[in-house]
């Protein structure tokens, strides 16, 4: 037993039923009162370490002590019983239910909406939010308020709990730079009060910023728990990635040319009569990365899917000069779009098929021959040629894509859409979920592909990429545009207060 240790696991193993090894022998010890990094790549296990730790899944092998105590949780509630809760990714709130009956529900006993149970909640709620600094408004349905918001619900519904260990799980993900600075102050805030908490990132400086001990996690193992205070980033990012990464690509000095997709008044309808995008006015040129910013939600999506033919909309959209309204998502390919989707496996790829096949959707016409008959010889040569070009490690052009990692299923989208050398390429969250190394890969092809003279449209939740690759970045809150900033005028601070639906005066 270590000393000093809330919680203690030791050789957590666990092999997921389709075979996957996630972890392997991963010890963790957990202190009262301290906040705890648990920093990994995507695919490290933190995720699934943490599940197991808060009851939703059972480990392989291996044990966990809690106040010294084994201890073997069945279920998320009898962890939370135990002073343990879990925030994931994916919150598990109640759309229609206000943020109150969302925190009352669930509880011991269960049912008991009661007007007077539900005041009493209240009460204490209110106590919480103004001891925790944490604050919600607790009578809206949870569906209507910005996920930044959900989150604060979430985690109050674990502070009402008076949960001893907070497990969140990549918080930050959904927040806006402002107010991942106020969850950090909660968070310490938790910590002085002699509360503990378990924080995944696997962002460095949100590492530095709020942990007082670091465990970082590669491929299934610990590769080393650190002192935060004393640890160097580039430590750090070494132990994360295993591996020295090169400097990444400068930026060329060039002018942007002519424009090449313009868009006026454009307007997506979203749910429930509400506009998704709400008449946004904007242009990308040859040579140009225009980043589109913000908290996930707020219309990019809908504007994606308008543009490459898969939503109706209003208002104008031309493609150098071709008017876009009415025209089919094969059509707008053919004028010289090509699209990275959100969602690599719903549209990007179809992962029974194999990696030539996948290579060809979208494009037939090249690989038939004059009966329409697929030429396979040249579809496995030109999957041959991707599979070189974007170096993409892969057995061969026969390998079914779902034994791809997501970094090279990825490579194989963003090759196959280059192929069919577009004019505009909109690349919608290109390095969501991918490891350092494929991160990297992408934005410097990205790069390369604008210092060429392409046209991107770079749309990211994750605003250091934004920041790192446009040349200009327009701010999306709520369907509009909250003002577009060029590279001189880049700044998070102000970045960071637009998506949050902060207007600038004038
Ligand atoms: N339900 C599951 N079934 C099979 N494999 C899974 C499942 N969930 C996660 N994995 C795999 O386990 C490994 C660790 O995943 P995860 O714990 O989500 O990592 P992280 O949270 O660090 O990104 C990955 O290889 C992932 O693909
Ligand atoms: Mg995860």
């Amino acid at each position: 037993m270590a000393d000093n240790a809330l919680l203690e696991a030791r050789g957590i193993a666990k092999v997921y039923p389709d075979g996957t090894v996630a972890l392997r022998g991963v010890d963790l010890v957990v202190r009262p009162g301290e906040v705890h990094g648990l920093l990994g790549e995507n695919g490290a296990g933190k995720t699934t370490l943490t599940k197991i730790i808060s009851g939703l899944l059972p480990p392989t092998s291996g044990e966990i002590r809690w106040r010294g105590k084994r201890v073997r949780f069945s279920s998320p509630r009898e962890a939370l019983r135990a002073g343990i809760g879990m925030v994931h990714q994916h919150f598990a709130l109640v759309g229609p239910f206000t943020g109150l009956e969302n925190i009352a529900l669930g509880e011991e006993g269960g049912g008991a909406l009661s007007p007077v149970h539900v005041a009493s909640v209240r009460r204490r709620v209110e106590a919480i939010m103004r001891e925790s600094g944490l604050e919600a408004p607790l009578d809206v349905p949870v569906e209507d308020l910005p996920v930044g918001v959900q989150q604060r619900v979430e985690i109050l519904k674990m502070l009402y709990r008076e949960v001893d260990l907070l497990i969140l799980d990549e918080p930050t993900a959904v927040l806006t730079p402002q107010e991942a600075e106020e969850l950090f102050s909660v968070l310490r805030g938790l910590a002085a009060q002699g509360r503990s908490v378990i924080f995944i990132t696997h962002k460095l400086a949100e590492v530095t910023a709020v942990t007082d001990r670091v465990t970082v996690l590669r491929r299934g193992e610990v590769v080393a728990t650190r002192e935060t205070p004393g640890s160097t980033a580039e430590e750090l990012a070494r132990l994360m990635v295993g591996e020295e990464l090169p400097p990444p690509r400068a930026r060329a000095e060039r002018a942007p040319g002519r424009e090449v997709l313009r868009l006026e008044g454009f307007t997506v309808p979203g749910p429930a009569g509400k506009p998704a995008v709400q008449g946004v006015s904007f242009s990308v040129r040859e040579g140009e990365i225009l980043g589109i910013a913000g908290v996930q939600g707020n219309g990019q999506t809908e504007l994606v899917e308008a543009l490459v033919g898969l939503r109706p909309w209003s208002g104008h959209a031309e493609l150098l000069g071709k008017d876009l309204a009415g025209r089919g998502p094969g059509e707008i390919a053919s004028l010289g779009l090509a699209h990275i989707p959100e969602d690599r496996h719903g549209m990007g790829l179809i992962l029974e098929f194999n990696l030539a096949e996948n290579a060809i959707l979208g494009r037939l016409r090249p690989f038939l021959d004059p009966l329409g008959r697929l030429r396979w010889g040249k579809v496995y040569r030109f999957a041959r040629e991707l599979i070189s070009r974007f170096s993409i490690q892969a057995p061969g052009p026969r390998v079914p894509v779902r034994y791809l990692s997501g970094g090279n299923q990825q490579r194989l989208v963003v090759g196959r859409e280059l192929s069919k050398a577009p004019k505009l390429l909109i690349a919608n969250q290109p390095t969501r979920g991918l490891d350092v190394a494929a991160t990297r890969y992408i934005r410097d092809l990205l790069l390369r592909l604008r210092d060429e003279g392409m046209a991107i449209l770079l749309v990211s939740a994750d605003l250091d990429e934004v920041l790192e690759l446009s040349d200009r970045v327009a701010v999306m809150y709520r369907g509009t545009f909250a003002g577009v900033l060029s590279r001189e005028e880049f700044d998070r601070e102000r970045i960071g207060l637009l998506m949050g639906g902060v207007r600038e005066a004038g």
